[in-house]
């Protein structure tokens, strides 16, 4: 089986480059984009550049896409450009895993399952790129595609499998093993889920015939201050160097307060256990 992991140089997208690479059954080619790529063997593309990515495609003419790849500020290009050239290569035998993020649901009044209805930010408010054109992708898939997977995923931590850290856990233990405090908001109530599960999890999807929408992750919804705290004391660290940060927003700028998510359905379909 031959997979294609878009994104491939980045936390999410390594981790699951590394895992497949080691399945006898699976071939996998993986992309990136900025240098210097986290892993040598990869193959150099703008998932923008409509040329380039045709190219790639016919030439690996894969059987699972795995689209891992985020740019922040830029993603409606993705969603646009990237995303749509990926729509008109695929066949409705090439099976897509789509990551996607809590933040569809930007009313922030969650917990949420997968029916819950998605919802835009305005245009002027500074999250308004990320969040809208991930509703737009997810709306896209499900409009053009049956054989795909989207995976919504809130904070995702831990090391991954190169060895790199979520920079939130990264910045955790920067501040603490040198005795300085770090505050996090107690407000903001998320899903966290460890690299390692939702990698084993995305593996799963490769290789099953599973389709539709689901949240990934364990039971427990924690505010960021809570995570971080527990994080800290599992480090070995002096938890109380991590303190409340402070709750104040400028308008356009208020982070979704409540993006938890339910996540029974995910159990039906998938043996992960999550941490
Ligand atoms: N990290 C989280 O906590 C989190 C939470 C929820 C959902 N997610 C979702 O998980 C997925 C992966 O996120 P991540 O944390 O792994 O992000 P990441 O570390 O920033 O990786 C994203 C990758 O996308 C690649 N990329 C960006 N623009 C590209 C383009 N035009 N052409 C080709 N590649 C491009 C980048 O490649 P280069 O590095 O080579 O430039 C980067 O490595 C995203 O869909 C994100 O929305 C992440």
């Amino acid at each position: 089986m031959k997979i294609c992991v878009f994104g491939a140089s980045g936390y999410v997208g390594a981790s699951i480059y590394e895992k497949l690479k080691h399945v006898p059954e699976a071939t996998v080619v993986g992309t990136y984009l900025s240098e210097p790529a986290l892993i040598d063997e990869l193959y150099k593309l703008d998932v923008n550049e409509p040329e380039s990515f045709s190219n790639f495609f016919k030439n690996e003419k894969p059987d699972v896409v795995v689209w891992a790849v985020m740019s922040g500020p830029n993603e409606h290009k993705l969603t646009d450009q990237g995303l749509m050239h990926l729509m008109t290569h695929l066949t409705p035998q090439t099976k897509l895993v789509y990551i996607s993020s809590d933040f569809v649901f930007s009313h922030g009044d969650g917990p949420y399952s997968e029916e819950d209805p998605l919802s835009n930010l305005p245009d002027d408010h500074s999250f308004s790129n990320y969040t809208n054109a991930k509703v737009k992708a997810e709306r896209l898939i499900d409009k053009e595609f049956s054989n795909y997977v989207v995976l919504r995923a809130g904070p995702i931590y831990g090391e991954n499998e190169v060895g790199k850290l979520d920079d939130r856990t990264d910045r955790l233990s920067y501040h603490l093993s040198s005795n300085q405090p770090i505050d996090f908001r107690d407000d903001l109530i998320r899903t966290f889920v460890h690299i390692e599960d939702l990698t084993n999890v995305i593996e799963e999807m490769v290789f099953n015939d599973v389709t539709g929408i689901y949240h990934v992750g364990p039971d427990k919804q924690q505010s960021f201050y809570e995570f971080m705290k527990a994080s800290a004391q599992l480090m070995g660290y002096d938890e109380t160097l991590v303190i409340k940060g402070s709750e104040q927003e400028e308008v356009d700028t208020e982070i979704p307060k409540n993006t938890s998510l339910t996540t029974n359905k995910i159990k039906e379909v998938s043996d992960q256990k999550f941490r």
